[in-house]
């Protein structure tokens, strides 16, 4: 009896939909009337997953002994640490291997492609090395691979997108793989997930990744790719995250992209991309990251970016865009990072930042801002005090900023741990109310024509550093 109920286990574990419950039942039945061994002498075809998974661990050391159950002999496969077994035909079969980590190290077997009925394979976070076993392309019933975080190398298999009708999740993240990103995606109708990020994979994005439907999002930073970025990524209605910082990418950021209404991460940073954002851009208003830093991108930032009201990070620093800061700006009520900063804008900083109260950092430095005169300033920093009650940096250094830096720098909020006012032409001495800004740990103000001496509150700023 004890081993029926070992058996009786598996299939409540495994919460069977209604059409296999007549199944269910009949199995039961049946095995009622079968000897207590036969759950210890299976089938060939049973006990295929048993050698496949004792095969996966000969390849493995377990320095901490996470696979100690798979060691023993009076435990069925079924309840090994990671395995998650369904019926099939009266059998158990291995539909989980997550072992995530755990600190295994070794390589991958090529057996768990024997696995056949593997629905996850989550081997994220551990020291798996060698490469990907093109086998794995034989499993079938796959919805979610995950090897992140490993020291897995070589290429990625074309065979693991050939098979892929199941996949939902495709993530090989954080690994040293190489080669180019597999073509023919186009039969992996239900991915939602691609996260290739942080590995060394070159050549261009194939096109036919626009005809992935399900896309949620596309992770691919930090390789090496380059080419162009394919406008039938437009094509993808579902998603929220493209996420393409550390690349070689150049040419134009597509229109097509304006037409993702769903988007809420948009990261192209750090490429060579170049030309003006595009109008549709700014009618993206499910945006909350717009991060385009580091590129060569040019034209001025439009009043439409009044639109993106969701926006969190606004990150358009070390471009070449021009013109003014427009007050618009001032609609982002959600914005805690403002980068602006290595451009080429000019006229003064729209007051209507400082309505911004969950600003926390502000990065303008290197740019030809101008405040013309103190009045000008005492408004920016009266305001600041009253609104932006939680900003932190504020970084206003390489501009065109004169007259005197007026008292009413007091007025900055105590939340302020950099400010750097530095290489400007601002004149007169230091107001004495620095002092009053307790929690600054930085603060630069050489290459002005600021007095010489610094005053003595300066010194009751206690964590200047
Ligand atoms: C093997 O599993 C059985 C049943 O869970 C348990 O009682 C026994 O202590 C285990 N043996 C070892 C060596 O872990
Ligand atoms: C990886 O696993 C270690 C424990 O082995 C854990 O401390 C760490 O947070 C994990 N990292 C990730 C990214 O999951
Ligand atoms: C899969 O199982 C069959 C039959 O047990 C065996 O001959 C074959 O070598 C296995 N394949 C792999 C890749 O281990
Ligand atoms: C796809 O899976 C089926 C069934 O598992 C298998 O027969 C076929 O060889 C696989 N194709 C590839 C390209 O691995
Ligand atoms: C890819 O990685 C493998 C193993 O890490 C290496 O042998 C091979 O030379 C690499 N190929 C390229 C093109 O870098
Ligand atoms: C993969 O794509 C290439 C060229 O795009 C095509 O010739 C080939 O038939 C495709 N293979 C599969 C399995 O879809
Ligand atoms: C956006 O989608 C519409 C409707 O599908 C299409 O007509 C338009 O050409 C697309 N825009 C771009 C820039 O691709
Ligand atoms: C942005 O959206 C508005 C309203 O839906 C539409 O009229 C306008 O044409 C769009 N702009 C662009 C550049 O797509
Ligand atoms: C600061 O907030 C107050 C209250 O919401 C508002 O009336 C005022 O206009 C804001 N200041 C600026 C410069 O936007
Ligand atoms: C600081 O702000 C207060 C009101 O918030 C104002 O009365 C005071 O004059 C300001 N201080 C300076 C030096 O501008
Ligand atoms: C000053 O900094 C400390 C540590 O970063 C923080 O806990 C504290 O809240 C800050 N004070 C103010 C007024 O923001
Ligand atoms: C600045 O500190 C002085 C005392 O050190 C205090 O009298 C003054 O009210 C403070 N000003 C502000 C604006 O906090």
């Amino acid at each position: 009896m004890e081993r029926k109920r070992g058996r009786f286990f598996v299939f409540v574990r495994a919460r069977p939909p209604p059409t296999s419950f007549f199944l269910f039942l009949l199995v039961i039945l049946s095995s009622a009337g079968l000897s207590a061994s036969q759950f210890g002498t299976p089938t060939a075809e049973f006990d295929t997953d048993r050698l496949a998974l004792l095969s996966f661990k000969t390849l493995v050391s377990d320095p901490s002994g996470a696979l100690v159950s798979w060691g023993n002999s009076s435990l069925h496969f079924c309840r090994w640490r990671g395995v998650n077994c369904r019926n099939h035909d009266g059998e158990p079969r291995v539909t989980a291997l997550v072992l995530e980590s755990l600190r295994l190290k070794g390589k991958l077997s090529p057996s768990l492609a024997n696995l056949t009925f593997l629905r996850r394979l989550r081997l994220g976070n551990n020291s798996l090395e060698g490469s990907i076993p093109q086998e794995l392309g034989f499993l079938s019933r796959l919805r979610s691979l995950d090897l992140s975080y490993n020291h897995l190398g070589g290429m990625i298999p074309t065979s693991l997108l050939q098979n892929c009708s199941e996949l939902r999740i495709f993530s090989l993240s954080h690994n040293n793989l190489n080669g180019t990103i597999p073509r023919n995606l186009s039969n992996c109708l239900y991915l939602r997930v691609i996260d290739l990020g942080r590995n060394t994979l070159e050549g261009n994005i194939p096109s036919d990744i626009g005809s992935l439907p399900k896309l949620e999002t596309v992770s691919i930073w930090d390789n090496l790719l380059e080419g162009s970025i394919p406008p039938e990524i437009g094509k993808l209605a579902s998603l929220t995250g493209l996420h393409m910082r550390f690349n070689h990418l150049d040419g134009p950021i597509p229109a097509a992209i304006g037409n993702l209404s769903s988007l809420t991460q948009l990261d192209l940073s750090n490429n060579l991309l170049a030309g003006a954002i595009p109008a549709e851009i700014w009618n993206l208003t499910s945006l909350r990251g717009l991060l385009l830093w580091n590129n060569r991108l040019t034209g001025a930032i439009p009043s439409d970016i009044g639109n993106l009201v969701g926006l969190d990070r606004l990150l358009l620093s070390s471009n070449e865009f021009t013109g003014t800061i427009p007050p618009e700006i001032g609609k982002l009520e959600k914005v805690s990072a403002v980068f602006l900063h290595n451009n080429n804008l000019v006229g003064t900083i729209p007051n209507t930042l400082w309505s911004l109260r969950n600003l926390d950092a502000l990065l303008l430095r290197h740019n030809h801002l101008e405040a013309k005169n103190a009045a000008e300033w005492t408004q920016h920093f009266l305001d600041a005090l009253t609104n932006c009650t939680r900003l932190r940096i504020l970084d206003l250094s390489i501009n065109h900023l004169s007259d005197v830096l007026p008292k009413s720098v007091a007025n900055l909020s105590k939340t302020l741990q950099w400010l750097k006012i530095h290489d400007n032409q601002i004149a007169g001495s230091i107001p004495t109310e620095i002092g009053n800004l307790s929690n600054l740990t930085v603060i630069t103000m050489s290459s002005n024509l600021v007095d010489a001496t610094i005053p003595a509150a300066l010194g009751s700023l206690r964590r200047l550093i």
